[in-house]
């Protein structure tokens, strides 16, 4: 009895590793989060450039959440584990089996049991491989400035493990602080408020950065980035950071970021982050925003050259609430963590523009979720807002799903519950109650059921099932204001009703009192349609002069547009665009429909082939999947 208690403590609570790993409440973690937590991390960074790997050092003060702790596995994925002490005690440590994408369990002995509440420093030194998930090591020909090599980091969902052995999981938060050496001519930056520089005593060739985060964040909010940087202030508490090539046209670009803090700020709380800084990054950047505290990356895609994109921008601010204050458990409530930020990015608009413009952009948000569901399958399990992914990898799950199913939900509940100032009471109320922690679907739902105590009969009307675990359209469709949409749909129509011979009556004045926003919402409902026969597509070029025009979102629908109606002219163009950026919202999608259409399917190959080697790497993963080609 005494002996089997005994064995169940040091094997962290006993059973099988299946019956251990249910016992894990986040199945893409090997960590114990239930007998551990991260208090505070501190990292020591030598960043080699020549070797592509940081030579790196972590300290983890960790806290035992029960009594007779011994043994702690972190996560990690390719790296070189050189040490591990605890308390400043050489501790033995061993690495399990690589899983394909979950990595690989570290597992350390402590030399002595803690004690429910007790903590510990565990110290593990290691370096990173060069294949890295989590960072692309650029070349100095890759940047705009061709000078300085570049670095830069992605961890959501579960990357940071192959950049730090750590607990790499939602529902543990941890302050961190990094010391950062780089060669001198070369500026870092992470996802906390800047803490100094410091001559590297080892090497006056280097120096030194600090950082400070002193808001308790979880792994996949750690981020770093180093390369030849300059910056503009475009804020009281904000500036803008990218290669000088483009740090005037982003200071553009992004000049209303204090007015959409502000906003924010009005809809849902003081900022607890301190500084809001922006970084550009190089085009291989993989998503459109990625909202790292106190410095939200974003693509270069973003810079149309008229704020017509700036919605990212409040979609990463509104992160600082709902995601990084408010943080999904597990990577199954994903849409927690989205489905909020864009009711908050379009309560934003609502505030700094009008209702109209809410409105027009939910039914774009609409039409992606049909996209999605499309190319899924409406039956596919991915396409259910709380999906299983017990067996999924994080980034193969990834959809527009979370983010627009989690959008009608709330909008359907904003509806039904008395509008959006009614629904915006319980928004604040939700990230007041859950402020500095991580939580379920389950315990939002309790939330919002104590929120609306008298309203009880109104929400068990919604069918709490089949919004959460049904795949495929949602149990309820929205309706919204068509005012700004109609213009579109009225284009759309015409183009997909016209005969050869009615082609003539198509001119530039069609597009003339249309927005940026119009223009990319009629080139989607275009996209919903059947293909446009060739000589419709040829006629669109003639009158609307797509091929020329800079904005990214408008250039990737309009040739998919081409590629659907086989036109051949637009295959160099549509390698060209996979080619000179990265962002995975245009990419993929690019070259799934360059595979579907024969006569490009093998130049599709070779490029990929060939562009491979300085791809991103979780790029060229998902990439090659679509290409059927792992
Ligand atoms: N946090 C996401 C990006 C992300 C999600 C990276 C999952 C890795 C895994 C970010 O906030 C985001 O949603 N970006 C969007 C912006 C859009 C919805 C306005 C993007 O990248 O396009
Ligand atoms: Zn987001």
């Amino acid at each position: 009895m005494e002996q089997q208690q005994q064995r169940r403590r040091r094997d962290g609570g006993g059973g099988t590793e299946e019956q251990q790993q249910r016992r894990r409440w986040d199945g893409c973690s090997f960590t114990e989060a239930q007998d551990w937590t991260t208090r505070h991390l501190a990292l020591t960074l030598h960043v080699d450039f020549p070797a592509r790997r940081l030579r790196a050092r972590v300290a983890l003060t960790v806290e035992a959440l029960r009594d007779g702790l011994s043994s702690l596995t972190l996560d990690t994925r390719d790296l070189k584990i050189t040490k591990a002490t605890s308390n400043g005690l050489e501790a033995k440590f061993s690495l399990g089996d690589k899983h394909s994408f979950k990595g690989t369990p570290l597992t350390i002995s402590l030399p002595f049991e803690l004690l429910r509440g007790q903590q510990a420093v565990v110290e593990v030194s290691y370096e990173t491989s060069p294949e890295a998930s989590a960072l692309q090591w650029l070349t100095a020909e890759q940047t705009a400035g061709k000078k300085h090599p570049y670095l830069f980091s992605q961890c959501q969902a579960i990357h940071c493990r192959s950049m730090v052995p750590c607990q790499d999981t939602p529902s543990v938060k941890s302050t961190y602080s990094a010391r950062v050496s780089v060669p001198k001519e070369l500026v870092a930056l992470m996802s906390a408020n800047r803490d100094g520089e410091l001559p590297d005593n080892l090497d006056e060739s280097r120096k030194i950065y600090c950082f400070r985060q002193t808001v308790p964040i979880p792994s996949y909010l750690i981020a770093l980035v180093v390369g030849c940087l300059e910056s503009r202030v475009i804020g009281p508490r904000s500036r803008v950071w990218s290669e000088k090539e483009m740090v005037d046209a982003a200071a553009y670009e992004f000049e209303e970021t204090e007015t959409m803090l502000k906003t924010a700020e009005n809809l849902v709380g003081a900022y607890v982050w301190g500084q809001y800084d922006l970084l550009v990054l190089p085009p291989s950047f993989p998503y459109g925003g990625m909202e790292n505290p106190c410095l939200t990356f974003v693509t270069p895609t973003l810079l149309a050259g008229d704020r017509s994109l700036s919605n990212v921008i409040a979609h990463e601010i509104s992160h600082s609430w709902t995601g990084n204050l408010v943080t999904n458990k597990t990577w199954e409530h994903f849409w927690l963590n989205e489905g909020h930020t864009v009711y908050l990015e379009r309560m934003i608009a609502h505030c700094m523009c009008d209702e109209k413009l809410r409105q027009f952009v939910a039914i774009g948000g609409w039409k992606d979720l049909l996209e999605a569901i499309k190319t899924f399958g409406p039956t596919n399990p991915l396409t259910s807002l709380v999906p299983d992914l017990r067996d999924t990898d994080p980034d193969d799950a990834f959809s527009s799903v979370p983010y627009e199913k989690g959008f009608a939900l709330l909008y359907h509940l904003e509806e039904l519950l008395g509008g959006p100032e009614i629904f915006m009471g319980f928004l604040k109320f939700y990230i007041q109650t859950f402020a500095y922690s991580a939580l379920t679907t389950e315990e939002w739902k309790k939330c919002l059921y104590s929120y609306f105590s008298d309203k009880t009969e109104v929400l068990n009307q919604v069918d709490w099932n089949a919004w959460f675990h049904s795949p495929g359209i949602p149990p309820f469709t929205p309706h919204y204001d068509t005012a700004l949409a109609d213009a579109c749909v009225c284009l759309c129509k015409r183009w997909t009703a016209a005969s050869d011979s009615e082609l003539s009556c198509f001119s530039e004045v069609d597009l003339k009192q249309m927005s940026s926003q119009q223009k990319i919402e009629f080139l989607s409902l275009l996209l919903l349609e059947p293909p446009l026969r060739l000589n419709s597509v040829k006629r669109m070029q003639e009158v609307y002069k797509f091929n020329d025009i800079r904005n990214a979102e408008i250039k990737f629908r309009w040739l998919r547009l081409c590629l659907r109606s086989q036109w051949e002219k637009a295959i160099p163009l549509a390698l060209e665009m996979v080619t000179v950026q990265g962002r995975m919202k245009f990419t993929r999608p690019l070259y799934r429909d360059l595979y579907n259409f024969e006569k490009a399917r093998q130049q599709a190959i070779d490029t990929f082939m060939k562009n491979k080697p300085s791809m991103h790497p979780i790029t060229a993963a998902l990439v090659a999947k679509d290409l059927h080609l792992a």
